[in-house]
Formats: C-alpha cells, structure tokens, sequence
C-alpha cells in the first residue's frame, strides 16, 4: 500500500511530529505546488505533506494552484490524500469544535482551473462525482475516528464557496435550503481534481466557527484560529490513529 499524503489547511502548517525526510521540489505541466512537498516520517510511518496555502497562509483560497498540487501527488505516486480543512458550520450539529468527515459537496465556486481537460486531448474527463469522496478512504477515516474515540460528525455537505471573504447571512441561509451542512473554501476544485487523476480523496473538516449571522458574535481571524489550534491537535490524533489502523507495507 502506498503512503498516504495529507493536505493541510488553515491551522495545519506542519504536521507536528512529522519527521521530515527530504522536501520535494516539482515543476508540473501547471506550474508550481504551493510548497514543496515533505516527505517525512510520523512514528513508524511514511508520509507526504502538502500544505495548501503554501506558508503560512500566503495563498488566498482562490489563488491557490490546485492542478499543481494534485497533479504533484499524483506524481509522487500517493495511495492517497487525505484533505483537512477549516470551515463554518451551517446546521445545528456542527458546532465549533466538531470534526467532520463530509460525504458530499455543492460547489459554488467560481473562475478556478476546475479540470485538467483542456479540450486538447480528444477524450473528455466526465467522470463520475456522483460520490465526491472515495468511500474506502472514508471508510478509514471514520474507522480511526471510532477507535481513537474522537466526536465526530460521520457525513455531512460541504459547501465550497469562492472566498477570501466570508458570506452574508442570506448566503448561508440559502446554503441551508439547499442542503449544506457546512462552508469552506478550499474543498473545490481539490476533490474533482483528484477524481481525474484518480486518485482515492477523502476530507476531513474541523468546525471553527457558526457561520456568518448564525453566532452572538462578527467572525473573527482570531476567534477561528483559538479553535482551530484545539482541533488542530485532534485531528494529529485521527492521523496517527488512521496510519495504525493501515496494513503494515504502508509502514515502511
Ligand atoms: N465560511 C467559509 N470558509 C470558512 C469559514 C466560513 O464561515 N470558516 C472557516 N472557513
């Protein structure tokens, strides 16, 4: 079984513990990942780390290259990506706090490189997104979230907005009619893009505050960023915990 990569997001910059090997400096047909990939060891496991808004946080959501970064991993040859993000949660149960593993998306993203067909190569991409995420990574992660007893919300939608800033509250609102259990910026073009290298991609998000005219409080930076550093350290835990859980040739 091949190494797993891991995608970080906001609060994710290093993935702490990891032992990094050697960092992987790739030119891609789409230009530059956000940061050279870590190729490192967590315990007894090998593992490859991409955080995506380079660091730290020096790409907005909408300016981050997500064909270089998945195009990159592909090349590395990853089993597969396991993405984490931060976002706002929508209905009752998501709470700041709350981790998520989604089982499906709405994107309402707009002007990204969303594919990797460029019309140029005769045979069209539509692939199948009927299921976003590759429901035996899920599967796993769930699995792991289980034995290392973390709460955790086991489907929910996400909702990928286009950013950088946050929504209005009829946004939200609108959000919630159509079905959206939570919002974030990040989680589209990445799972599409994966599918067309076909590469196995499931997410995981961490709830970091009520979206917008949900809370008491305006949305501040700093009121995400004191839960994400809680969350941030549960998620490690949902890691190392899925990394055990895997067949032992994963473990070299
Ligand atoms: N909206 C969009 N993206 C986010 C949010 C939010 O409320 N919180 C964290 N990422």
């Amino acid at each position: 079984m091949r190494p797993l990569a891991i995608i970080g997001g906001t609060g994710i910059d290093d993935l702490e513990g990891l032992e990094v090997i050697r960092d992987h400096r790739i030119q891609t047909p789409y230009g530059e990942p956000s940061r050279p990939i870590q190729e490192g060891r967590l315990g007894e496991y090998t593992l490859f780390f991409l955080q995506r808004h380079g660091s730290p946080n020096a790409i907005p959501p909408h300016r981050i290259n997500y064909r270089a970064n998945l195009w990159a991993l592909k090349s590395m040859e990853v089993g597969g990506v396991v993405a984490i993000n931060a976002v706002g949660g929508i209905t009752d149960a998501m709470r700041p706090g709350r981790i998520v593993i989604p089982h499906q998306i709405i994107d309402y993203t707009w002007g990204r490189e969303h594919t990797f067909d460029e019309g140029q190569e005769h045979t069209l991409l539509h692939i199948d997104f009927t299921e976003p995420y590759e429901q035996a990574l899920r599967t796993e992660l769930l699995a792991a979230a289980n034995s290392a007893t973390i709460t955790h919300e086991a489907s929910g939608v996400y909702g990928a907005t286009q950013g950088p800033r946050l929504e209005t509250s009829a946004e939200v609102q609108r959000m919630a009619r159509d079905g959206c259990d939570v919002v974030g910026m990040t989680g589209m073009p990445e799972a599409a893009l994966a599918r067309e290298l076909g590469l196995p991609y499931a997410c995981v998000c961490m709830v970091v505050n009520p979206a917008a005219g949900l809370g008491d409080l305006p949305l501040t930076l700093t009121m995400m960023q004191e839960v994400l550093v809680r969350e941030a350290a549960v998620v490690r835990q949902l890691l190392q915990q899925l990394l055990q859980n895997r067949p032992a040739s994963s473990h070299a």
